[in-house]
């Protein structure tokens, strides 16, 4: 039997956290044959919250389950893990500066870097999941300088999985027979979902999107708003934000880290960026990738037209800012 990994959970009394610990303890995340220990942080206030969900984790008496560590003590949950998923960070209020949010989450990310780079098992993969997540995730690397950057990434596999499901709805086709989207840059209404590089697949083998859905408007247009602002559709429709797709979508992106992607497939991931495509280095952006034994490598040599040209900047140029922003208020 394998010995059991241990995956943190930060935020784990809230909305995401609640709908992603049971999918961890059923093996979504690493596979139906690995035992886990979950280690789940929040704060002081959620601390009975916490315990209420410690307390649904036994009762549903999970066969790969082998131990819950629920504390509000940060060094205790970072002890030993192998995957920190970071949902945990300050919501931003209505009415509040967006420097008074960035503030509030650099100096959580910033304490729980030293805490991850301390006491974290070596090679630990992080996932950032907590908004802003590109700049969180940035922050947590600067402040964790001894965990390698290929190591911190950020989630907007919810958003390549939002537009997998688009063009499924659309073409009318099984969303698993969609591959190949690309989410470019910051998990924010200026990412930009790309199908130019997209398929279906058909009995034949593969079509492209572009050419199944022969509808350049819709998909330059409404294709992409409507993934961009799917959140904010959830919310007014759940009055609540999205929790079992980004859950899911976590557990995607760690199981397809650890265990790979098929071969000829591949996902979305925020990384840190080493200038491909011309997105400046420095910055966590999100960029197709492949992963093999553990590790992700951006998908070279697409090519990028003039529209999505604008696109990748634009996006660049606003994570750009939210770093300036973020740096502005570590001083
Ligand atoms: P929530 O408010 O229900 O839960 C957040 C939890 O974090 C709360 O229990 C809170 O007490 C806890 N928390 C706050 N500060 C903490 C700290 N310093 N350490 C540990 N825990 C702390 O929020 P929800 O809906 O679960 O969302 C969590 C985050 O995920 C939000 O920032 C949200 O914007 C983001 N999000 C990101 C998505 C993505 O695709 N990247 C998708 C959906 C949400």
């Amino acid at each position: 039997a394998k010995d059991p990994v241990r995956v943190l959970v930060t935020g784990a009394a809230g909305q995401i956290g609640y709908a992603l610990v049971p999918m961890i303890a059923r093996g979504v995340m690493l596979g139906a044959d690995q035992p886990v220990i979950l280690h789940m942080l929040d704060i002081p206030p959620a601390a009975e919250a916490l315990n209420g969900v410690k307390m649904e984790l036994v009762d549903a008496a999970f066969p790969l389950l082998k131990g819950v560590v629920a504390t509000t003590d940060v060094v205790e949950a970072c002890t030993s893990v192998n995957i920190a998923v970071m949902v945990g960070g300050f919501p931003r209020k209505e009415g509040m500066e967006r420097k008074d949010v960035m503030s509030k989450n650099v100096s959580i990310y910033k304490s729980q870097a030293s805490a991850l780079e301390k006491h974290a098992a070596a090679n630990c993969k992080v996932l950032v999941v907590a908004n802003p997540a590109n700049t969180n995730a940035l922050i947590l690397k600067e402040f964790a300088p001894s965990i390698p950057e290929k190591n911190i990434s950020c989630l907007t596999r919810l958003d390549h999985n939002r537009a997998l499901g688009q063009i499924s709805e659309r073409l009318n086709v099984q969303v698993s027979d969609v591959k190949n989207v690309i989410i470019w840059g910051n998990h924010s209404s200026t990412q930009y979902p790309d199908v130019n590089h997209a398929t279906v697949k058909i009995p034949a083998g593969e079509k492209a999107v572009r050419e199944l859905v022969a509808d350049d408007a819709w998909l330059n247009g409404e294709f992409i708003t409507t993934v961009q602002q799917r959140g904010a559709a959830i919310i007014k429709a759940r009055k609540l934000s999205s929790a079992l797709s980004a859950a899911s979508a976590a557990c995607d992106h760690i199981r397809d880290w650890v265990l790979g992607t098929p071969e000829g497939t591949w996902v979305s991931m925020g990384v840190y960026s080493d200038g491909s495509y011309n997105v400046p280095a420095g910055l966590i952006y999100s960029f197709p990738v492949t992963c093999q034994n553990g590790e992700w490598k951006i998908v070279q040599g697409l090519s990028i037209d003039e529209f999505s040209r604008k696109k990748l900047d634009l996006t660049a140029e606003e994570l750009s800012e939210e770093k300036a922003l973020a740096y502005s208020c570590l001083s």
